[in-house]
């Protein structure tokens, strides 16, 4: 068994295009997706026709929540972005996702198995950067999983690892969104990957267990940078551009 594991693609079509493409040139057939499909300043609504073109398992994202439980006028930057864009079916898909899933041996979540919005294998350490967590608070989030594999997403931050039990968790990294500045909180939270490639992580079955190959997709995000650009989103433009914030 072969799969595509897809996170974070934060309304970026032309990086899902690649994605996709790559999955293909791969022969690969299925795919997952942890969620954080729409939210940010490009292209929403053609991320819901990809999506809509590519059936697959997708879970909830914090930012997919926040897209449908609560008035426009109440929602955050990301959100009111492309709220407008997003047509009534894609809504009522958001609404439908679950905030987790099990295919198999697999167990899937948007941020822990028992949160959307919560960092797991990486944390902000004491100089607002992202650090990665101990051994001990990475296994007391398990929140009694058991499954022999576990994807989830949101730092945005490609990570395989495998708890001294066995268990692997595997977060792909973000397909559309190499890295962004948090300003809701004083000081301000930096996370950038270093890259502007498109991530995602493919899972193998090999002899009773799992190779996983983290992948890193280059494409071109003149498309993407332009509309960030249209919607004064600078920052948004040169994560996009460099993967590098300043
Ligand atoms: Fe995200």
């Amino acid at each position: 068994m072969r799969l595509a594991v897809l996170s974070d693609i934060h309304g970026n079509s032309a990086a899902l295009e690649a994605v996709l493409d790559d999955i293909g040139r791969h022969g690969i057939a299925q795919v997952v997706n942890l969620g954080d499909c729409f939210s940010g300043p490009l292209d929403g609504e053609g991320t819901a026709r990809l999506l809509a073109d590519t059936p697959m398992l997708t879970v909830s994202g914090n930012h997919d929540r926040l897209l449908v439980d609560r008035p426009a006028s109440a929602m955050g930057l990301w959100e009111s972005w492309v709220i407008e864009d997003l047509s009534d079916a894609t809504l009522d898909w958001v609404r439908s996702l679950p905030l987790t899933a099990t295919l198999g041996e697999l167990f899937l979540c948007h941020g822990t198995p028992g949160s959307d919005d919560e960092n797991w294998l990486d944390h902000r350490g004491p100089d607002q950067r992202l650090v990665s967590r101990d051994l001990d608070a990475t296994e007391e989030r398990l929140n009694g999983v058991s499954a022999s594999v576990i994807l989830c997403g949101h730092t945005h931050t490609p990570r395989s690892i495998r708890l001294p039990g066995g268990q692997r968790i595997v977060n792909p990294g973000s397909v559309g969104c190499p890295a962004y500045l948090d300003t809701r909180m004083e000081p301000h939270f930096v996370h950038q990957t270093g890259a502007p490639d498109a991530r995602y992580a493919i899972l193998e079955s090999v002899a009773g267990d799992w190779m996983v190959t983290l992948r890193s997709v280059p494409y071109d995000a003149e498309p993407m940078i332009a509309m960030a650009e249209a919607k004064g989103a600078s920052s948004w433009a040169q994560a996009l551009r460099h993967g590098w914030l300043a």
